[in-house]
């Protein structure tokens, strides 16, 4: 009976019962009156968005090296069919100048040559900086912003983007990627905050606080787009758009989560999972879309397709037998905005629809009532786009600074055998390897360019790992020889001969940069060139730093066990290279600790939060979980003592909170940060439950010799699960609390929980 009160209730149309309603009534009665005056196909321009070079001399592939609107191609879609979104660039990254000039010409005609007088909301991927704004800081990427375990590094990267891509006329920003992936093939985990739920919440909820600064219309603030909702960053087959297989009930406890706290904290467009959950593409699932995101959130902004996505129901995943039919599944099931991108086709085929009654006009409103909801709350009616010269802070050291920081708070020590890091200055080094003289490597995908491999487009002074070493390490004690390119031996010898003459070989070791279809792999391994680059630099006898530069965990089983010492450096951005070198020679003591479990074997793949059952071994022990490192991981060049984890009850009851303190002293000779988890157990469940389950933490800094307590409340919600009816529970029985500053050491204490309701 519940479940048949609750299905009625998921399908209760929102856009019939619930026109959106903003906390500014003005708005709302501003949002009303323009509504009447709109023609219907003034409304689903509205609904329409397409891509810059859609309106530029020259075809949609653009590899022009300067764009140029063209005004009969201008006027075509904006007065035409009354496009209302624009998004994206050509090939290369104009600078806030050019944005500015190409923007204001836009938004100009929008306000004065069409008969409403519209401004467009134009959008773009700010993924880890406005990269597409040419001179703009690069920041780390999010997957390495997880790592530094600060949620202030978050909302700094997400304030400062803002601050840049409104330098560049851009009020509206593709990000953050709030998937939560422990699917280690998936190309696209450098865009995340990881594999698990709480982090990348938390995570997740300081990008968007940073990004829109509590005021939409504020100078500095650009309207955050949530990607992707929901269930992409799981596909089974490891291969990007492609299915994932997910319960319901684990849709809602491990993915929601971070969509559904961002939205609380004012997000207000979502943008659609471009692959399928359970068979049925992320486009179409109105059961999530207007079921659970419109309705059970109350989400009140607007929803967009990802790229071409309605063709792709066509051809791709073959619901439908023609564009004009996707185009009304997508539209019913609660997409508000079609991001075509190349042309006015969804426009023409909505106007059909409506014009045949298949698509009611109350859902167009309700779509449109959304977007224009945001359109007035940024403030475009009254400033369309901006000075450049407004945002001297632009590029500026100052900010060049915020992304050093965060990378040298992200990289990860991950082995550090005999202390031999941080090295003595005067070592002589021998760098290696693929990724180390490169800027591509340190930035990866959206960066100047969508692949990131586009060396033509990068920033000048600033420094790949190699030259950052030559900096710091002086010339005449750095020697390098690539040895091989990304998968292909290139100069052994010449690697060989100057390894015996270093004292240390640093070997800079992954991927080249890469995302979606592009990304996709079909072995989790590093190439063997690179394995057997380090192979044969072990017979020199000198010993071997490996630093990872790469964008998903690749395994390097046979490379790490010759290694003396391993630096994880993700895709750290722009300043990365400055960031390793002075964690290599002590400068920043690291502080960085796995967001995701890293695989030991391409054949055994595991999130932190598997069941016990998972890691039931061949002798059906329990004890088969053996990643090359875990979730959490991450070393220091001084030693942490955590102790006397207390509880404030042994036997808690629903409505209580838990305190949870622990002791941690920094029992070594330097200053240090360190990350103090707290895992939760259900030791009984009536489903499966998770190994251990994160729900808090606390980044610390202490002096050598210094003491802190730290302290946790933990209240039911972390206790709980998403049952087999959907619905979250408690049950009664033993929970553990387990706390440390590392998964490997955990200290546990045990309460019971009793479920009084
Ligand atoms: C990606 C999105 C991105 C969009 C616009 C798509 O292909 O999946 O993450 O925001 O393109 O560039």
């Amino acid at each position: 009976m519940l479940i048949v009160a609750l299905v009625l209730v998921l399908q209760l149309p929102v856009w019939a019962a619930t026109p959106v309603s903003s906390s500014d009534t003005t708005i709302e009665v501003k949002v009303e009156q323009l509504l009447a005056r709109m023609t219907l196909e003034e409304k689903v321009g509205q609904m329409t968005n397409i891509g810059l070079t859609a309106i530029c001399k020259g075809p949609f592939w653009n590899d022009a090296d300067s764009l140029e609107i063209d005004t009969a191609k201008l006027r075509y879609m904006l007065q035409t069919w009354h496009i209302g979104s624009i998004q994206g660039k050509g090939k290369y990254p104009p600078d806030r100048q050019e944005w500015h000039h190409l923007i204001k010409q836009i938004q100009d005609y929008a306000l004065t040559e069409t008969r409403l007088g519209i401004p467009v909301l134009y959008g773009i991927d700010g993924v880890h900086g406005a990269g597409y704004s040419a001179g703009s800081t690069l920041f780390p990427q999010e997957i390495a912003c997880a790592a530094t375990w600060d949620p202030a590094f978050a909302y700094k990267t997400g304030e400062i983007t803002s601050y840049e891509l409104k330098a560049s006329s851009t009020p509206w920003n593709y990000a953050p990627v709030l998937d939560v992936s422990c699917q280690p093939l998936w190309g696209r985990i450098f865009e995340t905050y990881g594999e698990d739920t709480y982090l990348t919440t938390q995570m997740g909820a300081a990008y968007v606080e940073g990004a829109q600064q509590n005021d939409l219309s504020g100078k500095d603030a650009t309207a955050v787009c949530l990607k992707h909702f929901i269930g992409y960053g799981n596909p089974y087959n490891g291969k990007d758009r492609s299915t994932a297989i997910i319960p319901d009930n684990e849709l809602r406890q491990y993915y929601l989560p971070p969509f559904q706290e961002a939205i609380k904290k004012g997000a207000l467009t979502v943008m659609l999972n471009s692959g399928s959950v359970n068979g049925i593409p992320g486009h179409v699932n109105s059961r999530w879309i207007n079921g659970v995101l419109k309705g059970e959130l109350g989400f009140e902004g607007f929803v967009i397709s990802d790229w071409d996505d309605i063709s792709k129901l066509v051809d791709v995943y073959q619901v439908a037998a023609n564009v004009k039919e996707a185009t009304k599944l997508a539209v019913m099931a609660g997409m508000d905005m079609c991001m075509v991108p190349y042309d006015e086709s969804f426009a023409k085929n909505l106007t059909e629809l409506v014009n045949e009654g298949q698509v009611p006009m109350a859902r167009i409103d309700d779509a449109v009532r959304r977007i224009l909801s945001v359109k007035y709350q940024l403030g475009l009616f009254e400033k369309p786009y901006t000075n450049p010269a407004d945002y001297p802070l632009f590029g500026s050291e100052q900010f060049a600074m915020e992304s050093y920081l965060a990378a040298s708070e992200s990289i990860t020590l991950l082995k550090n055998n005999h202390g031999i890091l941080p090295l003595q200055k005067g070592t002589k080094i021998m760098v290696t390897g693929p990724v180390a003289a490169s800027l591509n490597y340190l930035n990866g995908a959206w960066s100047r360019s969508w692949s990131g491999l586009e060396e033509q487009y990068n920033d000048t002074g600033k420094l790949s790992v190699l030259e950052a070493l030559v900096q710091k390490a002086g010339t005449k004690n750095v020697r390098y020889a690539a040895g091989t390119s990304i998968d292909t031996m290139i100069d052994l010898k010449d690697a060989i001969k100057q390894a015996k003459k270093s004292d240390v070989i640093i070997a800079c070791l992954g991927e080249a940069p890469a995302t979606e279809k592009p990304s996709d792999i079909n072995d989790l391994d590093l190439p063997p060139a690179q394995i057997e680059l380090v192979k044969q630099l072990s017979k020199t006898g000198k010993p071997i730093i490996i630093v990872l530069l790469e964008g998903r965990p690749r395994v390097f089983r046979e490379a790490e066990k010759l290694s003396e010492a391993v630096v994880m450096a993700y895709l750290p951005g722009q300043e990365g290279g400055t960031a390793i070198a002075d964690v290599l020679f002590g400068d920043v003591n690291p502080s960085g600790h796995l967001p995701y479990t890293y695989p030991r074997y391409s054949g055994a793949i595991w999130k932190y939060n598997h069941k016990a059952s998972d890691a039931m071994d061949r002798n059906f022990s329990l004890n088969g979980f053996n990643p090359q490192y875990q979730f959490g991981e991450g070393m220091s060049y001084t030693t942490f003592q955590v102790s006397n984890p207390e509880i404030n009850t042994d036997t808690l009851s629903t409505d209580d909170t838990l305190q949870v303190t622990v002791n941690v002293k920094n029992s070594g000779n330097r200053s240090g940060k360190t990350v103090i988890q707290l895992y939760l157990k259900d030791e009984v469940a009536s489903l499966s439950p998770d190994v251990m389950r994160l729900a808090g933490f606390s980044k610390i800094a202490l002096e050598p010799g210094e003491s802190k307590t730290v302290s946790f409340t933990v209240d039911n919600h972390a206790l709980a699960f998403v049952d087999r009816q959907n619905k979250w529970v408690v049950e009664t029985g033993t929970f553990q609390v387990l706390v440390g500053d590392s998964p490997k050491r955990l200290q546990s204490k045990k309460f019971y929980y009793q479920n009084s309701k």
